[in-house]
């Protein structure tokens, strides 16, 4: 089931800022169609975009208001299709971003559901049955409607909850899992899913996969809902495949999603490779990895055999890599993005060092986010490619400097990021060992030191990954042989009396 995932390496696009086609300073499908080929010889084979469906954008379009009809804005469901089938002629796979936890005020359903007499959409939203009552410790929506109630919100004020039940309900409003009301929701849910793969996608990220159950501490509902729906998908869609929003592998995996992401948030330590002060993938020398890697090795032993763990570059909410990291720094950081077990991630824009776009107003509900979002750098003509419409007609302005990177600058030289990242994607497809399920064994991941070392492997093939993002030349005690050079970076790695020694801002993997 879903075997393409083994090898798989996506790329993220936000939509909106991947290529305009028709001047309007907005990124369309036939834009993304349009720039398949690069993302292809990028060598990524699969695609999440972000949410493309009918919103009015108060958040991105993670403010759903018609699930089963694409936003305008971005072209029509057969253009959505037609992108599905331009997807599959290069073998790649596209991945949709399902909301299953909130709609937008503007949904139909929540306009019924506001109303004061009882309809089919009454209970698809959390409502208590007084407007002077709400659900303790959650945000809620209260004195817009008809109906005296006050309704959840899931994330912003525009986002009301939808209905999947209370785990241990304590007022006669909170409805059981099993009530008819999130039971409904459930088959709505399904009939999405089914409505998009139908179509043609091969699968969803799932925003916010944790949040459906309301007051399930252990998340125990919310893990039986998608063991549902995971049942179901593999009865009726057995190709397709889910990643979820939750940064939980424990519960995430156990649910049956086939794959999950590190989040910058929770006990992972993901932040300090990449987002903090001092990030270990900083020249300077002053990170620390060692806690990233035990977390990581403990998430990794209990969780391999029931699905993927997945690493991003970043992503929409994130501040970019390149916030942090500067050349051959993030030269490095990609080399273990490229080689850590689960499917790679990688941010539009990412390959080639976009940057976060400091001081920009918010946009769609970006806030911080929005400098992370800003449009996609492909060459030197105006736009730098992104658009033909005026400069003032962007919807995000671009990184207004005159050294910002584009694809094209980078294509031409072959010392740029952009061919660094190619060669890491096409040396982890050429060894199963490097890829999706091959098995990693931490070999050096000592407190405030360097270098970091681990071995992958798969069957009889063994990697062996060596990195030093520090300035300064950094040896472990290892008694292995570096037997074939498989590609590296920067300095000549030796091994020599029991030890590696690898030189400041390098990196290499070895056949031992
Ligand atoms: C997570 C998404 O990634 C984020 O962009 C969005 O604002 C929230 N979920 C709410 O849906």
């Amino acid at each position: 089931m879903a075997q393409w995932l083994d090898n798989a390496v996506f790329y993220e696009i936000y939509p909106q800022s991947f290529k305009d086609t028709n001047s309007d300073g907005i990124g369309d499908f036939n834009g993304i169609i349009e720039k398949l080929d690069y993302i292809s010889e990028l060598g990524c084979n699969c695609i999440w975009m972000n949410p493309c469906f009918e919103s009015p954008f108060s958040d991105a379009g993670y403010d759903v208001a018609d699930y089963y009809k694409a936003a305008p804005r971005y072209g029509t469901n057969d253009d959505l299709k037609r992108l599905f089938e331009e997807v599959h002629k290069r073998n790649m796979h596209i991945l949709l971003d399902l909301v299953p936890g909130h709609t937008s005020v503007q949904h139909q359903w929540f306009l019924e559901s506001m109303k004061a007499g009882k309809n089919e959409y009454t209970d698809r939203y959390v409502w208590s049955d007084s407007v002077w009552e709400a659900v303790e410790g959650m945000g809620f929506l209260r004195g817009i409607s008809e109906r005296s109630g006050s309704c959840v919100i899931n994330f912003f004020s525009c986002q009301p909850a939808l209905n999947y039940g209370f785990y241990k309900p304590e007022r006669p409003w909170q409805q059981p899992m099993d009530a008819p009301g999130p039971r409904a929701t459930i088959a709505e849910l399904k009939n999405i899913m089914r409505f998009w793969l139908g179509l043609g996608c091969d699968g969803f990220r799932v925003d916010m996969a944790g949040s459906l159950v309301k007051k399930d501490e252990d998340s125990k509902g919310t893990i039986q809902i998608w063991q549902e729906i995971r049942a179901f998908l593999d009865k009726e869609f057995p190709e397709a495949a889910i990643i979820s929003e939750w940064g939980d592998p424990d519960k995430s995996l156990e649910g049956g999603f086939h794959m999950d992401f590190l989040l910058p948030f929770g006990a992972f330590h993901f932040n300090d490779l990449f987002r903090c002060e001092e990030p270990y993938f900083s020249g300077r020398g002053n990170g620390d990895i060692a806690a990233f890697a035990e977390n990581y090795k403990e998430l990794f032993e209990r969780n391999s055999r029931k699905g993927l763990i997945c690493i991003p570059s970043g992503n929409h909410d994130t501040v970019r890599l390149a916030k942090y990291l500067q050349g051959d720094e993030l030269k490095i950081a990609f080399a273990f993005l490229l080689s850590m077990p689960g499917a790679p991630f990688l941010y539009y824009g990412d390959e080639i060092g976009m940057r976060y776009v400091e001081n920009l107003t918010s946009v769609e509900g970006g806030y911080e986010r929005t400098g992370s979002r800003s449009p996609m750098q492909w060459d030197g003509t105006p736009n730098a490619g992104f658009s033909c419409a005026p400069a003032e007609d962007m919807y995000i302005p671009l990184d207004s400097s005159p050294e910002r990177p584009t694809v094209q600058a980078q294509m031409a030289d072959s010392g740029s990021l952009y061919h660094d990242v190619k060669a890491l994607i096409a040396l982890r497809q050429s060894h199963p060992a490097l890829q999706s399920k091959g098995d990693i064994e931490f070999l050096y991941a000592e407190s405030h030191s360097y270098p970091f070392a681990y071995l992958r492997s798969m069957a009889d093939e063994k990697i062996l990954v060596l990195l030093n993002p520090s300035g300064k030349s950094a040896s472990f005690d290892c008694t292995l042989p570096l037997s074939e050079k498989l590609h590296s970076f920067g300095g000549k790695i030796t091994a020599e009396n029991g030890k590696i020694n690898v030189p400041a801002g390098s990196f290499g993997f070895y056949r031992v």
